[in-house]
């Protein structure tokens, strides 16, 4: 089957982009108003694209009445946002702060979440997540009305001490265990995980292989 993009309603295009381009990660954002009134939203079309500048990209569309989502507003007047990694230990909380809860209400209550200061931004971020990343905004674009990629430049970022290797100092990828956003309601964990490096050319060139002969790994 081959789709046109141009023949899809808007809806139909979602459908299709967001169920063949898994997994995504899931940046659990927290964002405060002018008032001080704290916001955390889950939002997938995101992740991370580059190290220099360390960039994150977030997707997010408008209200399906044309206004803004509250984590949009507070980035164009804060500008700084926190993008809280969601394991098990938040899951709960996540799927709670996705509900259309009223703007001058916080989400952070509702979802039995609890905030604690960053090192570099003034927005605080989830005590209880595995990996927090401080951002500052680096650029909003409004693709349309409906649609703003949100581009935020990492300035710190947190992780759980139970997740670091003392000796190494490195992330233990066996203890960190996001989720993973597939389709609609659907959610999956990490599978198995294996190591592979890249290839040299000389090795490429000596398996051998020409169109069809698909390699096994
Ligand atoms: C797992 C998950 C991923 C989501 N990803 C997005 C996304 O990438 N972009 C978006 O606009 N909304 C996304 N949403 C919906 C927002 O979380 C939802 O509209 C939320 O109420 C926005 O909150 P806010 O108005 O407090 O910012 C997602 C929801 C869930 C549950």
């Amino acid at each position: 089957m081959d789709l046109l993009l141009k023949d899809l309603s808007v809806k139909d295009r979602y459908k299709f982009l967001s169920a063949v381009v898994i997994p995504r990660p899931v940046a659990f954002v927290t964002t405060k108003n002018e008032n001080g009134l704290y916001n955390a939203a889950p939002f997938s079309f995101f992740n991370v694209f580059s190290e220099d500048p360390a960039l994150v990209v977030l997707g997010i569309s408008t209200r399906p009445n044309g206004k803004s989502k509250d984590t949009v507003a507070n980035i164009r007047s804060i500008k700084q946002f926190v993008v809280n990694m969601v394991d098990a230990s938040i899951i709960g909380a996540m799927h709670i702060a996705s509900a259309d809860i009223p703007s001058d209400e916080s989400e952070i209550d509702y979802a039995g979440i609890s905030l604690v200061p960053s090192k570099t931004v003034d927005v605080k971020r989830i005590e209880q997540a595995p990996v927090s990343l401080e951002c500052q905004l680096y650029q909003i674009m409004d693709l349309t009305e409906r649609r703003s990629l949100i581009l935020g430049e990492v300035l710190a970022i947190h992780i759980a001490d139970e997740l670091i290797d003392p000796e190494s100092k490195r992330l233990i990828p066996e203890k960190y265990s996001p989720i993973a956003r597939l389709f609609g309601e659907y959610y999956a964990w990490l599978g198995d995980r294996y190591a592979k490096s890249i290839p040299t050319f000389e090795e490429v060139k000596a398996l051998g292989l020409k169109a069809g002969d698909i390699p096994k790994k």
